[in-house]
């Protein structure tokens, strides 16, 4: 893997801390030890309700994360006010609906081109490069690259969730990966992607950044499981 970015999302770091309302776990702890451990860089979705990573951690992250600090969040003004504030090295929108459990598609940037187009001209007017999370769909490629943004995220929930039609939704997101590519977007996947089906998109040369959250903090649950029985039990014991 040449010149390929890593970027991990510690959204469900929060989510525990959350749980109980304390400190604990931090997402930005957790940031820290990911980068040590060769992340290429960090992202959090700020969603409205707050339900995971809070404004504290955005602004401790953007001192603290030397390397890439994604920020994603949905296009609104109270969204925009933060990313201008906080500036962080790019900005994945997102479409938010308050209800769903995660992000459950991409956003529709041939409809929304007006509010997107004007969020991606305040972006970059500051120098913040802005990327858009769209499904792997021609027309939101051709329209993501109207409005003026950087890149493109390709959505692969579908991919992950595909069971026998697996290899139909890879072919989708080949096609839409070159494309983009060609019009001169700069191109990363997203969302479901875990230890058993991120290979063959790991194939494609024009992919250049991965954003994955959920299989890495619950592989990182699991894995540190032994330890901190462990270190409770030498406490206990
Ligand atoms: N990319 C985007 C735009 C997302 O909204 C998410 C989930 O927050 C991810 C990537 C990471 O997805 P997962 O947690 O399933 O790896």
């Amino acid at each position: 893997m040449s010149g390929r970015r890593l970027v991990v999302n510690v959204d469900h770091v929060a989510t525990v801390r959350q749980a109980r309302g304390g400190l604990e776990p931090d997402p930005v702890a957790a940031a820290t030890l990911a980068l040590l451990a060769g992340a290429d860089g960090i992202v959090v979705h700020l969603r409205e309700d707050r339900r995971h990573i809070q404004d504290r951690d955005v602004r401790l992250l953007r001192q603290t994360v030397h390397e890439r600090f994604c920020l994603e969040m949905a296009a609104t003004p109270e969204m925009l006010k933060i990313a201008l504030e906080v500036r962080p090295y790019a900005v994945t929108l997102v479409p938010e609906r308050r209800e769903e459990l995660t992000t459950e598609g991409g956003l529709d940037v041939r409809t929304e081109r007006g509010t997107v187009g004007e969020i991606v001209r305040s972006l970059s007017e500051n120098r913040v490069s802005t990327r858009l999370f769209v499904d792997p769909d021609l027309e939101q490629i051709k329209a993501a690259h109207r409005v003026g943004a950087q890149a493109v995220e390709i959505h692969t929930g579908r991919y992950a969730n595909a069971g026998p039609d697996r290899d139909q939704e890879l072919a989708r997101i080949f096609d839409v990966v070159r494309v983009a590519a060609k019009v001169g977007l700069e191109v990363g996947v997203g969302h479901g992607l875990d230890y058993r089906n991120v290979a063959p998109l790991a194939e494609v040369d024009e992919i250049v950044e991965f954003s994955i959250g959920h299989s890495i903090v619950s592989r990182a649950v699991l894995l540190g499981m032994e330890r901190a029985v462990q270190e409770m039990k030498a406490l206990v014991g």
